[in-house]
């Protein structure tokens, strides 16, 4: 290919390609195939990697680019962002349009109402219609600059489209970097899953992925974007705030649709009601109401105070916090042997949720808060998470309390606790009946053994009980040791015995899983199982080796050789192949695969096959299984019970099959 040919194929592709982001990430329409889109995709990628100069800044290839940072730059913002003045009461609001009739000697204002993005600000700067420069609000007039990573929000254009007005010369708009709640949740999932601390809101979460040195790690915490301001434009002057909306949305960026343009201020009121209404159903988070003076001839007559526009206020909802009193603070350990202090609560309602605990993070966490048993204290619901304590009501603080200590031994086994970071542990092990505990869950849940009814309540018994030592003690009970457990009826305890035994030919990969083993997730036991295919050369594998494996790093590679070193360990595993648990291994892809490149989510019950069954004769057609719907997902089994990930799916407009078809599609009866 000579050089002009490269570079019309480039431009072709680069085209092409962009209309499809648009459409996947904005319009949620998505217009091709992923291997499609794949395919074009590489053809771009090899093609600017033949010819490096003609590779430009705005391709789609440069999402993710330009390697690690070491600090952000600061830079400075083309127009300064303001604040807006934040309001709690309709009564404030009607005053604001009291104001603002006054201050323009008329009648009737238009308004345009907005949702109020919980994200984080940010200014995107675009020089002829190219992205050139993204950055924090900071103090609102210089923030960081983390054009790398902003680069890699799918939602952002990096060029914008040229339907609708041409966009030349310098262009600042102002938008929000947010996390979906999906996003958000299935991030915690997976830092809970490698025992590392989740976040407290998609707030953080958001801010966490904006501010990583690495884009890369940005990238896959996949960040959604909106805006709503063009805040500086050398060439194109919008008339109103809802043309602006218009021209944001013609160039491409992701624009929210639920916004109302209002006849006089009752009616933002209302839509600000109704939209309270709808704010648990919404897939992000928002926390009120921006409510704008549409004509932008009158913002500009009305101007501004010292950091905020006379023409705009946030009309806040009501905060998610509740006040009550600290009846005691216990301190959990987990299966990693992390101590986790927890506020026991006056049981409130929180907006529709009863709250009777709140987690305090760590020690330093409950000493710089200062909470103390007997305190009254305000407790927040943010997102669908673990509610915190937010603040001490010091002034009801009655007499005689006493400052928090973190114990200096196990509150469960009474072993020594070493602090490790920010976080105190438990040197015990498993011999610590609480890190015992979650380990034997853990063991016998769903994706690793996979023994149905072992759940934690008979876990607790077993424990308590001491019929369960270790995870090997697990294949040793007997059905006269069931018989001595609270609830089992000998109908129960036929099927735990049947159970037991159906577990005990588990997929390599899920038995690894199962073990327990730190930083080792399904992820990385999949990884594990796939490079070598059986336990026992796993089980002599050095760390060196291990770090040979693709996609597993020094950490990991450490931790498993580890715990294949522990004497402990392997008399463990040793014991449970004596039991008859055989780990096997198929290498992938042998027979048809009509399910090839699909990612498949099952939801709700199914009446043939257990869920492991399914997922697995999925797999085995070429599917990828995910736990959480997104738009990545391409194929849902929904069955008698979904719920909310039926809802999802439907939202997203996602191909919705029963177990009848989905067993039609891989062949089977
Ligand atoms: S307008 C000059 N509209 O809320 C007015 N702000 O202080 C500029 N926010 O951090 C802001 N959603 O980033 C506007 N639809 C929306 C918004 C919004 C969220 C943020 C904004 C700022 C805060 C208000």
């Amino acid at each position: 290919m000579t050089k002009a040919e490269a570079k019309k194929r480039i431009e072709q592709l680069a085209g092409e390609i962009r209309g499809h982001d648009h459409r996947y990430y904005v319009l949620d329409r998505p217009g091709i195939a992923d291997a499609a889109y794949d395919r074009l995709f590489r053809e771009l990628q090899d093609l600017e990697a033949q010819f490096p100069d003609l590779g430009a800044p705005d391709s789609p290839t440069q999402r993710v680019g330009g390697g690690l940072r070491t600090a952000f730059q600061k830079v400075q913002h083309l127009q300064a962002m303001l604040s807006i003045d934040s309001l709690m009461a309709a009564d404030e609001v009607l005053e604001f349009d009291g104001r603002v009739r006054k201050g323009l000697e008329v009648e009737r204002v238009t308004y345009v109402a907005e949702p109020k993005f919980d994200g984080l600000s940010v200014e995107l700067v675009y020089q002829d219609g190219v992205f050139v420069r993204g950055s924090t609000r900071g103090d609102g007039e210089t923030g960081e600059d983390i054009t790398g990573n902003l680069r890699t929000i799918r939602a952002l254009p990096l060029r914008l489209l040229e339907g609708g007005v041409r966009p030349k010369g310098l262009i600042a708009v102002r938008g929000e970097a947010l996390m979906t709640l999906a996003e958000f949740e299935a991030l915690n999932r997976r830092l809970i899953e490698r025992s590392e601390e989740p976040f407290a809101n998609p707030r953080n979460a958001a801010a966490g992925a904006v501010r990583q040195l690495d884009p890369k790690i940005t990238a896959s915490r996949r960040l959604d974007l909106y805006v709503y301001e063009i805040m500086a434009a050398e060439t194109f002057e919008p008339r109103t705030q809802t043309g602006t909306l218009d021209a944001l949305r013609g160039w491409g960026f992701h624009v929210e649709r639920n916004v109302r343009v209002c006849d006089g201020i009752q009616d933002a009121l209302r839509y600000r009601d109704e939209l309270q209404a709808k704010r648990e159903t919404l897939d992000y988070e928002i926390d009120g109401v921006v409510i704008k003076v549409d004509r932008r001839d009158w913002q500009a007559l009305l101007g501004m105070r010292s950091r905020s526009p006379r023409w705009a206020v946030a009309f806040k909802f009501p905060p998610r916090i509740e006040v009550t009193k600290v009846l005691d603070i216990v301190v959990q350990v987990g299966r990693t042997g992390k101590l986790t202090p927890v506020a026991s609560l006056q049981p409130v309602d929180v907006s529709g949720v009863t709250v009777s605990r709140a987690t305090l993070h760590n020690e330093d966490e409950v000493l710089r808060k200062d909470v103390r048993v007997g305190d009254t204290v305000r407790v927040r619901r943010a997102g669908d998470v673990i509610p915190e304590v937010v603040e001490v009501l010091k002034e009801k603080r009655p007499r005689g309390t006493t400052a928090f200590a973190m114990p200096a031994k196990c509150p469960v086994c009474g072993a020594a606790v070493e602090r490790e970071g920010a976080y105190h542990v438990c040197t015990n092990g498993l011999s610590c009946l609480a890190q015992l505990e979650g380990h034997v869950i853990h063991f016998a849940a769903r994706g690793a053994m996979d023994i149905a009814g072992l759940g934690g309540k008979t876990v607790k018994q077993l424990i308590e009980q001491a019929l369960v030592k270790d995870l090997a003690d697990v294949y040793a009970l007997t059905p006269i040791d069931f018989a001595a457990l609270e609830g089992f009826a000998e109908k129960s305890i036929e099927n735990m015995a049947a159970a037991l035994e159906a577990s005990k030919q588990p997929r390599l990969d899920r038995f690894l899983f199962a073990l327990g083993i730190e930083h080792v997730g399904e992820t990385v036991a999949r990884l594990l199982a796939e490079h070598f295919g059986a336990l026992a050369p796993l089980m002599e594998a050095t760390a060196e080796d291990l770090q040979q494996i693709h996609g597993i790093g020094p950490e990991v590679a450490e931790s498993v050789a580890h715990f294949f070193a522990s004497k402990r360990n392997r008399k463990v595993i040793e014991r449970l192949l004596r039991a008859g648990i055989q780990p096997v291994h198929e290498a992938r892809a042998k027979g048809p695969q009509p399910l090839a490149g699909q990612v498949m989510v099952f939801t709700g019950g199914l009446e043939g096959l257990t869920r492991p069954e399914a997922q697995k004769r999925a797999e085995d057609a070429g599917a990828r299984i995910a736990s959480a719907i997104s738009k990545r997902v391409t194929l849902v089994v929904a069955g008698p019970g979904a719920g909310s990930k039926l809802d999802e799916a439907r939202k997203l407009k996602l191909e919705v099959i029963d177990e009848a078809e989905f067993l039609k599609r891989i062949g089977g009866k």
